[in-house]
């Protein structure tokens, strides 16, 4: 049987497979097709196995430390050393992101041209800014200020004399196209954005490399701004479908093609077939942060805490409640929701007061599986009695938490698709979630 691959890290937000199973009906086959999470300095070990197929893609961390695995690159892969393509019979590594690049700019009405400013110089950002010298537009490259040198010596050493190299926080809003090569806006950095307000105001046209979350800061602000707004989708469409090119010679009608970008960009955006996030939700102290934990391991997803990203993104849940109050909490809280609703494989632990907002409730829905951890009051009680990490347990007023509990109870009942009995030790209450996932996870 043949075999195709992809080879990266942290891939659970990847939309390769989907995209290659399509370009593979088109044509007729119906490979294995296997995806490799593999970290930095794991390479020497999938290697061997990666050998074995008839070709793989290759994406971040890996573009440039697979080179000396191969016999040799072509004229783009050497260029800008960044292969996401191994054709395995002749061991050779291409870079079809390039085609990938161009083709959705010249689609999207975007001139590589006039002033030019790129974030990021990864493997994707050397890409981008070779092209963009190449096709005579005056190239700036804003990185974090402890990354400038290196960026002066990557450009020198890509043989590009002529572009600026600045620290992020410089930049000015004096740019017709934004390119952004770094990942910032995905997973888990998708409440932030490479370029500021006034930059971005001031482009005509911005490029987003990211394509999951499909709305991310950046083009949510150039769709406020009026500037035309890229996503990576379609870059990551056509690099796949040049893949197939090499590999055994494919070629796609546009029409086809455009197609599978729409059909991607659907996936993402709303209900996916399978449900692939597991919810836990319940009263404080219920319990879910535990647990969370063991079905993450067991089942090799992520793990994210709602709480916890309210508090990296806005400070100490208890200083929000005493200085904004609970209302502004709860909105924080829906941001929040919405925004790990995009997640896939993911194990999202809600916070207690989550569900009350129908909305946060809808949007976890669409790609997850609600579980209500109903834990007896009293466990909860003596778990969280006077946390004062927690605003509504602090003062430890028993009646009035028993009153929230007793008034919560239904809104958890109702929005559940598993119910979990808290009581139980925690080992029980893996192996009673595994039993009752079966219906819902294939
Ligand atoms: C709350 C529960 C807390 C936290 C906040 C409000 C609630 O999360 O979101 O203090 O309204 O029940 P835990 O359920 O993780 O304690």
């Amino acid at each position: 049987m043949e075999k195709y691959a992809l080879l990266g890290y942290r891939l659970r937000h990847t939309m390769s497979p989907f995209i290659h199973r399509r370009l593979f009906d088109l044509s007729g086959k119906s490979p294995d097709y296997r995806v490799y999470d593999c970290p930095a300095d794991g390479l020497s070990v999938v290697m061997p196995e990666l050998m074995k197929t008839n070709g793989f893609n290759i994406t971040i961390p890996h573009k440039e430390a697979v080179i000396p695995y191969l016999d040799g690159t072509d004229e783009h892969a050497s260029r800008y050393r960044a292969v996401n393509t191994v054709d395995v019979k002749t061991r050779v590594g291409y870079n079809t992101d390039v085609t990938g690049f161009l083709k959705s700019l010249g689609q999207a009405g975007c001139p590589l041209r006039g002033k030019v400013l790129l974030a990021g110089l990864g493997g994707a950002g050397r890409m981008m800014a070779c092209e963009a010298v190449k096709a005579g537009a005056e190239l700036t490259v804003a990185l974090r200020p402890e990354s400038t040198e290196k960026g002066i010596d990557i450009l020198a050493s890509l043989g590009i004399k002529n572009a600026k190299v600045i620290a992020l926080e410089k930049m000015r809003p004096e740019y017709d196209v934004l390119l952004n090569a770094t990942p910032v806006g995905m997973y888990p950095k998708i409440f932030d954005c490479p370029f500021t307000d006034e930059v971005i105001a001031g482009s005509k046209h911005v490029f987003d490399a990211i394509y999951n979350p499909l709305r991310t800061v950046l083009s949510l602000k150039a769709s406020e701004y009026g500037v035309n707004h890229i996503s990576g989708m379609a870059m990551l469409v056509y690099q796949a479908a040049a893949a197939h090119e090499i590999w055994y010679g494919a070629k796609f009608r546009d029409a086809d093609l455009s197609r599978i970008i729409d059909d991607c960009n659907a996936e993402i955006s709303k209900d996916f077939p399978v449900k692939s996030n597991i919810v836990l939700t319940g009263f404080m102290g219920s319990g879910k942060s535990s647990l969370g934990k063991l079905i993450a391991v067991e089942y090799a997803f992520g793990l994210t805490d709602t709480d916890s990203l309210i508090e990296s993104k806005y400070g100490k849940i208890s200083d929000i409640f005493a200085s904004l109050g609970e209302k502004a909490f709860r909105e924080k809280e829906s941001e929040i929701a919405l925004a790990v609703s995009e997640y896939r494989n993911s194990v999202i632990a809600a916070g207690g007061g989550l569900p009350l907002s129908s909305l946060n409730v809808q949007a976890l829905k669409r790609n997850g599986i609600i579980v209500y951890l109903d834990t007896p009051f009293e466990l909860c009680y003596k778990r969280i009695r006077g946390d004062l990490a927690r605003p509504l347990a602090s003062d430890g007023d028993r009646d009035r938490l028993l009153a929230l509990y007793s008034a919560r109870k239904a809104v958890y009942e109702n929005c559940a698709d598993i119910t979990l009995d808290g009581s139980l030790s925690l080992p029980e209450m893996l192996k009673s979630i595994k039993e009752k996932l079966k219906n819902y996870l294939s």
